[in-house]
């Protein structure tokens, strides 16, 4: 293997890392994959969903681009997207390997054989019908990382009602406006989980959300987990065990359209309100289908593999739940977090359960180097062939740690570009393929195509950065907003018209490798989640005391960006010692934790445009200890030297 030198900036990491023959020998990914999508964009895809999953009725067209920004893929297909996430291994002999390992936070452990989880899910199917649940209805899931998360989105995947996670971190309004912007029927949740050692609660925000709206709900079902006491409401809440347990395992399946929707997802936009990214059936199955194997060079019949998101994002989604799983994997679920009971538990689990690919977030990485060596050090990581990063840019530094400590210097890392709205990975090398380079996502995977482009939309040379746009549709692209077709065309498809718009700034470099910049609009990128700063800055004025709110991303160690808001008092209101924290209660309060600013400066005069636009800019510069840059549009140019005196008094 040849690691060719340093590169200015890059700190310990190699340049650029060649794929290891012995591993290239053997890769699932071949190089041939991009030769025959470049010749053949259409049947590359088509190939791919015909190979990869097992349709009822075969399509006749692979793309119907007509009504774009539209897409339409895999016409006149029809499938199950439960039955090739499950039964069709069992029925191909299958049904005895493990589906999931589960972990739970207090060290419980639960065995899930394919087999199983098909009696699982139909039973679960079957106790949603009985509730009323109809293809098309929609279904809430608030649950931690417990197994019947799993078994309830594949459920409601079998009865083609399309589900709404939401993040179990969120709180109860922020999970009434998802519920009531899907018109939810019924709600999955539990009672409560486990979090550093002590139980946490979810029912209780269920039922506080319930209280205030969401009249389209008519149950509550509820999974026992942590047998924390909960208000119960006679003739809505329906406790899991009683429903399921009682359920037949006997349920017909019955196949859908390629373009019936399969969920709703909420992810932050640059408003205040989350924007419901819709993802159907056909094209988003294959897309992770295909991701999950080539890009972790995956073996159902070798590999345990391990994502260590949350369904209650869309990695979860793709990587924990459909990709797996239509590929008949195994792998390990955990439901607690890195540190319970020490600081090595996921390396403790990764030697458990002789986990060969990990996928994880740089945000991650750096707590464990943080954290230090002797945690991974204390187990046998050997098993481990594969390593993968998403969810912001991974520094080189982050990068060559993540080789070479937990990789031993020999796993392949692949960094993944995608969306909410890709729905699948779009931008990643290919382990045994790709020569590694540390820092990039470098090429866009084989089937997708990639620009970096310039404000006019053209696209630009090597070295410039500029906005990454995707130039051709993709099988597992959003098909739209939920409700809101319109926002759709002017979010993504309006900027540079027939392209989309991801919002990312990137660049290429001598090589033509893409390097992501971070995002270009006013979404942030807290530890991997996505956060809005408008969305932010609304549940800041919801307070009381609050008159005028601006919120920034500021550049974070450990967190890649951390929440830092501006706020006026409103007049008469005075800074009093408790007003910072109960603020940032207030936003947990609004949103959820993870959306708690980091500091919150109280100011006397926020910097606006002539025009009245807040220049998040010169805050940034402020909130990064920096030189306060261009100065010349501002009404008042006085006003940033008043904010930095107030900030220097208040240290
Ligand atoms: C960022 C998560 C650089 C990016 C799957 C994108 C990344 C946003 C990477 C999507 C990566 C994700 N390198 N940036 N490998 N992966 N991002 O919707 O800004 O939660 O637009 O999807 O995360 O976040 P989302």
């Amino acid at each position: 293997m040849t690691d060719t030198t340093s590169q200015a900036g890059t700190g310990h990491a190699p340049r650029t890392v060649d794929p290891d023959p012995d591993f290239a020998a053997q890769a699932v990914a071949q190089a041939a994959l991009y030769e025959e999508a470049d010749t053949d964009r259409l049947g590359f895809w088509a190939r791919q969903a015909r190979e990869l999953l097992t349709w009822d009725t075969d399509f006749t067209q692979t793309l119907d681009w007509s009504g774009a920004p539209f897409a339409k893929w895999f016409v006149g297909g029809r499938l199950n997207v439960a039955v090739n996430c499950v039964d069709r291994h069992v029925e191909a002999g299958d049904g005895d390997r493990v589906a999931l390992h589960f972990e739970g936070e207090p060290g419980d452990t639960r065995t899930i054989t394919y087999a199983e989880l098909a009696a699982d899910v139909r039973r679960a199917a079957n106790a949603l019908a009985a509730l009323g649940v109809q293809a098309g209805d929609r279904v809430a899931i608030y649950l931690p990382m417990i197994p019947e998360a799993v078994v309830a989105m594949l459920a409601c995947a079998r009865l083609g009602a399309p589900h709404s996670v939401v993040f179990g971190g969120f709180s109860a309004d922020a999970l009434r406006s998802r519920i009531e912007d899907a018109e939810a029927k019924v709600v999955i949740t539990c009672d409560g989980s486990y979090r550093r050692g002590k139980p946490t609660t979810l029912k209780p925000a269920v039922d506080a959300a319930l209280a205030k709206g969401a009249p389209s709900v008519t149950n509550v079902l509820v999974v026992r987990r942590n047998g924390e006491a909960v208000d119960w409401t006679e003739g809505r809440d329906v406790w899991w065990h009683d429903a399921v347990g009682a359920a037949g395992e006997e349920h017909e399946a019955q196949a859908f359209d390629a373009e019936h929707p399969l969920y709703i997802l909420y992810t932050s936009g640059t408003t205040g309100k989350p924007k419901g990214i819709l993802h159907t059936s056909g094209g988003y199955l294959a897309q992770a289908a295909y991701t999950t194997k080539n890009v972790f060079d995956l073996r159902p019949e070798r590999d345990v593999y391990w994502c260590t998101a949350d369904v209650g994002w869309v990695t979860g989604h793709s990587y924990v739940v459909y990709g797996p799983l239509a590929l008949g994997v195994t792998q390990v679920v955990y439901e607690g977090t890195p540190d319970t009971p020490d600081k090595d538990r996921w390396w403790s689990l990764v030697e458990k359960y002789g986990v060969t690919v990990l996928y994880t977030a740089p945000t991650a990485i750096r707590t464990c180097m943080k954290w230090g060596e002797e945690y991974p050090g204390r187990h046998d990581l050997s098993s481990l062939r594969v390593l993968g990063s998403v969810g912001e840019p991974i520094n080189p530094e982050a990068w060559a740690w993540y080789r070479r400590v937990i990789g031993a210097d020999r796993t392949p890392v692949v960094d993944t570009w995608w969306q909410t709205e890709t729905g699948a990975m779009m931008i990643s090398p290919l382990p045994g393929v790709t020569t590694l380079k540390p820092g990039s996502a470098q090429v866009p995977l084989p089937g997708v195509a990639a620009e970096v482009v310039d404000d006019a939309g053209e696209p630009l040379g090597h070295g410039q950065a500029g906005y990454l746009v995707l130039t051709e549709p993709w099988p597992s692209m959003l098909r739209g907003l939920w409700g809101d077709p319109q926002r759709y065309v002017d979010t993504y498809w309006s900027r540079f018209p027939g392209r989309y718009f991801a919002g990312d700034g990137a660049k290429r470099d001598e090589d033509g490798d893409i390097w992501l910049l971070g995002r270009v609009d006013d979404v942030m990128n807290v530890s991997g989640h996505r956060l809005s700063t408008a969305e932010i800055e609304s549940a800041l004025v919801s307070h009381p005391t609050v008159a005028e709110a601006a919120v920034v991303g500021a550049t974070d160690e450990t967190t890649g960006q951390a929440v830092v808001a501006f706020v006026i008092l409103r007049g008469g209101a005075q800074e009093g010692p408790d007003t910072v924290r109960e603020l940032r209660e207030h936003v947990g309060q609004e949103i959820g934790p993870i959306a708690k600013p980091r500091s919150i400066m109280v100011v006397a005069e926020l910097p606006k445009t002539r025009s009245g636009k807040i220049m998040r800019r010169l805050l940034r510069d402020v909130a990064e200890n920096r030189a306060t840059g261009d100065v010349t549009t501002l009404t008042d140019a006085s006003v940033m030297d008043t904010i930095r005196a107030g900030m220097t008094r208040s240290e």
